[in-house]
């Protein structure tokens, strides 16, 4: 195991679209998604996808802790998350309803912007077994997939943002927004 390096924004390869992994099972992508679990616990974020660390491949690793969830309903689209693995993952938007909040990337340390998203979200991937993993999201789990998705697809949540007037340090985000929250990096 170990804690591998993140990629940040300028380095190609988080600009380039990942493969599809052949095998989930393969005993390399359980080493690789190891090795990100521990990266992403070191670095203190709530996501991470291959690209991140250099490895060009459709993995990524998400959670959506209980202060972010907006319904403690477990079975609710915005329920918190326990660690997820996701290989191979697809998205589709179950409305065209867009919302606008506040992410956080360990790619572009110490910044936030307000990016819009879909609300409500169908994915799938397939987990380390094999097996599929189905789901709907909305809200905070919706725009983290979404986040985790991009990355595969070698797109950074700047190129998202309609208000670049919105990207802007953490320490900043204070002054004159109370109540604004910085959200967990991913
Ligand atoms: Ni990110």
């Amino acid at each position: 195991m170990a804690i591998l390096k993140i990629a940040r924004m300028g380095h190609p390869v988080l600009r380039q679209p990942a493969e599809a992994v052949a095998d989930p099972t393969a005993s390399a992508i359980r080493g690789l998604v190891e090795a990100m679990r521990e990266t992403l616990a070191d670095a203190g974020g709530i996501g991470l996808a291959a690209p991140q660390v250099h490895v060009g491949l459709r993995v990524v690793i998400f959670s959506v802790p209980a202060e972010r969830a907006e319904d403690a309903d477990e079975h609710a689209e915005d329920a918190p998350v326990p660690p997820t693995v996701l290989v191979n993952p697809e998205i589709e938007p179950l409305d065209q309803a867009m919302e606008v909040d506040w992410e956080a990337c360990l790619s572009l340390p110490g910044l936030t912007g307000a990016v819009p998203r879909y609300r409500r979200i169908g994915y799938r991937g397939l987990d380390l077994t094999g097996a599929p993993v189905e789901r709907n999201a909305a809200g905070f789990h919706a725009r983290v997939v979404q986040h985790e998705v991009d990355h595969l697809d070698g797109v950074l949540y700047p190129m998202r943002m309609t208000d670049l007037g919105l990207l802007m340090f953490v320490e900043e985000m204070r002054h004159g927004r109370p109540g604004a929250r910085p959200p967990p990096a991913s």
